[in-house]
């Protein structure tokens, strides 16, 4: 019974199973050094730490002087880091990064210092533990995110 050629239907089914798995499941990036799974995971980071801040100074979330703080902290010390995973032509799937980054590399630089500095405004002023001190310093950090997808982040890709 062993022997016998098995029917296609199960070789298909796994078939299906490996490339429903290699779309949908964990990615392994294979390239040296990795580096869009580690700015991909970077930016993630920034999302967990600017998302609970909006949610605070929005009001949908209660306002804690302490958490804000840390989070801006956390932000500050986040800014500097990604940037130095976008080695040139590094633009393999699933990246996102526009050629832009690399054929306009004063501009992209330019995008990183706005949001450095932003974050760095926004650990001063949450310092304060204000709220509405903190606000405006939260605009423009979600301004510069904005500012640098807009010209550097294409759509995603499938
Ligand atoms: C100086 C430019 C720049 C700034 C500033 C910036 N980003 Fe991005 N971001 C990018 C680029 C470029 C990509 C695409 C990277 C890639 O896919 O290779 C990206 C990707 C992302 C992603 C997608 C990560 C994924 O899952 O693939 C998220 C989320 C993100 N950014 C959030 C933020 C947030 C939040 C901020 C601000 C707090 C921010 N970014 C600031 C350039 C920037």
């Amino acid at each position: 019974m062993r022997l016998r050629r098995p029917p296609l239907f199960p070789a298909t089914l796994a078939m299906l199973a490996c490339c429903t798995l290699a779309a949908c499941g964990p990615r392994q990036d294979t390239h040296p050094g990795q580096p869009v799974s580690k700015r991909e995971a970077i930016f993630k980071q920034f999302l967990r730490t600017s998302e609970p801040m909006g949610m605070m100074l929005r009001g949908s979330k209660p306002f804690e002087a302490q958490q804000a703080q840390q989070l801006a902290a956390s932000l500050k010390a986040l800014s500097t880091e990604p940037w130095q995973y976008f080695p040139q032509g590094s633009t393999y799937y699933p990246s996102r990064a526009k050629p832009a980054v690399w054929e306009k590399p004063a501009q992209f630089k330019a995008a990183q210092d706005r949001f450095i500095h932003a974050a760095d405004q926004l650990a001063r002023a949450a310092q304060s533990g204000n709220p509405d001190a903190i606000r405006p310093a939260f605009h423009e950090l979600s301004a510069s995110c904005d500012a640098c997808h807009q010209d550097f982040r294409g759509p995603p890709r499938f």
